[in-house]
């Protein structure tokens, strides 16, 4: 019998719980990867996970961390040999499939990247999939030519994980930054990652009027609702928006649909995977 060490959640007459515990190999779910785990983080919804304050496991018992890096001991996969180092990002892991707090973890190979000759396995964790997200988004602004030419560009939910990554990518990026946060107190910690602004979400605390006035060319939301709304109807023509949180987009809370904010000057659906989905979409010019 091989074993080794788990955080093991449970949820059974006996409550909701987490502990560390002797975990048998035989018991890890399949996969076509059997990696040796290094690093792992401690994401929000891992947080969430181990405290049970929000429905994110969607298995008992399950082994949460949403992601890790680690080293491949055993692969029937062709991609990946025993010795790789690999990274491991999302893909239910940790809330459906067997995550990254454990010493080991199998998996599909599909869900496995190379990790990147230069880069260490802890500075990949420390970049975490709140950074590995934050990229994503503002590969979606390059990718559709959105420029730091055509103006600002605005991050809510800024001093947040998201957020505070997304501040210093676009500053890195060229960009003028506008940090929207609740926490104006964390002003001098925006501005030391980036921040040209920082702009108080309680501008944003009444629903946004049609026709207002153009403020930015582009937005990392990391928030949503009524945020989210604000960002959109003061958005430039022609420019976009990738979201963190395009589950709150697709079900579209009332600030969104298009009779009531200004969705005609509203490019984000193009950077939407389920455009059809989104009612977003009703609203392009
Ligand atoms: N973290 C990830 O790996 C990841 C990956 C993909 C998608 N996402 C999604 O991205 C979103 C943000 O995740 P995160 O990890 O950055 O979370 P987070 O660290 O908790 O940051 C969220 C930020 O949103 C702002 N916020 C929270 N509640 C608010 C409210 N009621 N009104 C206005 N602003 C509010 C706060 O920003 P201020 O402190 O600046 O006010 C908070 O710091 C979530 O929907 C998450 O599901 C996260």
């Amino acid at each position: 019998m091989s074993t080794f060490k788990a955080v093991r959640i449970d949820k059974d007459d006996a409550g909701y719980r987490a502990a560390f515990v002797d975990f048998d190999e035989k018991d890890l779910m399949d996969g076509d990867v059997t990696v040796r785990v290094t690093h792992s983080t401690v994401n929000y919804k891992d947080g969430l996970a181990i405290t049970g304050k929000s429905p994110v496991v969607r298995k008992f018992p399950m082994i949460p961390g949403v992601d890790f890096t680690g080293v491949v001991e055993t692969s029937a996969s062709p991609e990946f040999k025993p010795g790789d180092k690999v990274i491991l990002n999302g893909w239910g892991v940790g809330e459906g499939h067997f995550g990254g707090y454990a010493q080991k973890a199998r998996l599909k190979s599909d869900w496995l990247v190379h990790l990147p000759e230069g880069m260490k396995p802890e500075e990949a964790m420390a970049i975490g999939t709140a950074g590995y997200t934050s990229m994503l988004c503002l590969m979606a602004l390059e990718k559709h030519g959105v420029t730091p030419s055509m103006g600002p560009a605005i991050v809510t939910g800024a001093a947040g994980g998201v957020g505070s990554v997304a501040v210093a990518l676009l500053k890195n990026a060229g960009w003028h930054v506008i940090a929207c946060t609740r926490r104006p107190e964390e002003g001098d910690y925006l501005k030391s990652l980036g921040a040209d602004e920082i702009l108080d979400t309680k501008e944003f605390a009444a629903p946004p009027k049609p026709l207002m006035k153009e403020r930015w060319a582009a937005g990392i939301d990391a928030v949503g609702s009524l945020t989210l709304a604000h960002v959109l109807a003061a958005t430039k023509r022609m420019a976009l928006l990738p979201l963190a949180v395009w589950r709150r987009a697709w079900t579209c809370p009332p600030q969104l649909r298009p009779s009531s904010c200004a969705m005609s000057r509203c490019w984000a659906w193009k950077a939407c995977n389920a455009p059809s989905r989104c009612a977003l979409r009703l609203g392009r010019g």
